[in-house]
């Protein structure tokens, strides 16, 4: 049995083609696991599926498999996303499709809050079957709801093409040797921005300590056994030419941001691996090349380095075009700048061998940076002043300030069941489900995309 969302024509021909003769059948729900029309006081659902048979015990989320609202094909699904979610969190119901027939969304519920999870064309339905399953197939919520802590993975992608990309893909890495100056929240919600913006980014972290994997929602796991990056990281990416390429590394961010993001993760392993990638030339150029097939697949690749000068930090810079050096701009930091200016002269000679151009530097950017008056009006200009002046770096005009919003959206946590799980949230979607105080950082991560855009000709 297959589907063809050209026979959709009405809303009732996409409750009877699509969900009632195609969807239920292929998700595991039998006549008997569902119900057309079922109203709870005010709210009628369209379906309602069942995981056991006898419906409905005293947590209706232990018995509910899928609540399915069918529109027109003529109506736009994102004026019907907040009745969803009115739905699923006065039920407290976990998983909810909406579908018009020419697209398909699946939205998930937790603290009062919905994210979308899944999302594809009505033509694309046939082929995702098997993704689709794996969310919201029956015998896969069953499994789930026996261990609460899993959470179903996250596989929405953008799927409208914007008409904006003319060129191709552009990368940039985020690098300082000093630490701790905020290269991570720099690529990480920079990624977001861009994300939002409805461009195709993909974020690879290339650090030991794999800050961004950990932001982006990847390490949700308690235990060792649990860890399910370490047999596929960067380091798979780039110490090796013919096999492990980005389709099969790369992961989808997780109750991170709106439009999720791609990321490639790193992993505690990249140290054991440090030397033998060293001695390996070819290593070198790996990712750079490996990055070229998925040239069509993204518009914006950031990569966020360890603070040190080593083959991955090498690795990044002879990969991007682009480089920008967070800093907080306090002594310490700026005695990094030469060596950071020198570290670019050896890669750049170095990418002038296999006829790369130079790589450009969008700027310092000052980040971290005290909100306090008197600072801003007094020191900081100075501050500012001294990039140019003595260290001939350009200065980014954007500013990131030091805002606990930042640090809280990273730390964040969600206690599933007995069990308290990192969640990680973008400044973004932190501002929007959590911390409205989060907006004015948000806000300011909006207008760096900006910059970085204009910077990289993508507007
Ligand atoms: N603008 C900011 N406002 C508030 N806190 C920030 C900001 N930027 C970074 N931080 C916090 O400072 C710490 C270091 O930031 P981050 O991890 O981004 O730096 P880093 O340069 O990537 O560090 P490393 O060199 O170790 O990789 C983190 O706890 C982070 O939450
Ligand atoms: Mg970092």
């Amino acid at each position: 049995m297959t589907f063809n969302p050209e026979l959709c024509r009405n809303e009732s021909e996409v409750e009877s083609k699509l969900i009632v003769h195609y969807l239920l059948p292929k998700l595991g729900y039998s006549p008997d696991t569902w119900h057309q029309e079922v109203k709870f006081g005010k709210i009628r659902l369209d379906f309602l599926a069942f995981t056991q048979k006898l419906p409905f015990t005293a947590n209706p989320r232990s018995s509910v498999g899928l609540v399915i609202e069918a529109k027109s094909p003529r109506r736009n699904l994102d004026k019907h996303v907040s009745q969803l979610r009115n739905y699923l969190t006065s039920l407290n119901l976990a998983y909810g499709l909406l579908t018009n027939g020419k697209e398909l969304r699946i939205y998930y519920q937790f603290a009062d809050t919905i994210q979308l999870i899944f999302r594809c064309t009505g033509k694309d339905i046939e082929d995702r079957l098997p993704d689709i399953i794996k969310i919201i197939g029956r015998d896969f919520i069953k499994e789930r709801l026996q261990s609460p802590q899993l959470l179903p993975q996250v596989t929405a992608k953008p799927i409208v093409a914007k008409s904006h990309r003319m060129s191709s893909m552009k990368t940039i890495a985020i690098y300082h040797n000093k630490g701790g100056v905020g290269k991570t929240t720099v690529s990480t919600n920079l990624a977001a921005a861009l994300s939002k913006k409805g461009y195709r980014v993909l974020l690879i972290d290339i650090d030991a300590q794999a800050n961004s994997t950990f932001a982006t929602g990847l390490v949700k796991f308690q235990f060792e056994e649990e860890d399910d990056l370490r047999d596929r990281n960067i380091c798979d990416l780039i110490s090796t030419a013919e096999k492990n390429f980005v389709h099969e590394i790369v992961r989808t961010s997780q109750y991170f941001n709106n439009p999720e993001i791609d990321v490639i993760p790193a992993h505690i392993n990249l140290i054991d691996k440090q030397s033998d990638l060293t001695t390996a030339m070819a290593s070198r150029t790996r990712l750079l090349n490996k990055l070229k097939h998925v040239n069509n697949s993204y518009d914006v690749v950031i990569i966020d380095t360890p603070p040190s000068r080593d083959i991955y930090a090498e690795v990044a810079l002879i990969t991007a075009d682009y480089l920008i050096i967070p800093s907080d701009l306090k002594p310490f930091a700026n005695q990094g700048l030469p060596t950071v200016k020198n570290f670019i002269k050896d890669i750049n000679e170095n990418r002038t061998t296999f006829g790369r151009e130079p790589i450009e530097l969008l700027g310092v950017l000052a980040s971290k940076i005290s909100t306090n008056a008197r600072f801003i009006q007094y020191t900081f200009p100075k501050q500012r002043d001294v990039i140019g002046k003595r260290y001939e770096m350009p200065l980014m005009e954007s500013v990131i300030y030091d805002r606990t919003a930042l640090s809280e959206s990273f730390n964040k946590t969600i206690v599933v069941g007995e069990v308290e799980y990192p969640d990680p949230k973008s400044i973004f979607k932190y501002a929007d489900e959590v911390n409205s105080t989060a907006q004015t950082s948000a806000m300011e991560f909006e207008i760096l995309a900006e910059e970085v855009l204009t910077k990289i000709g993508l507007k």
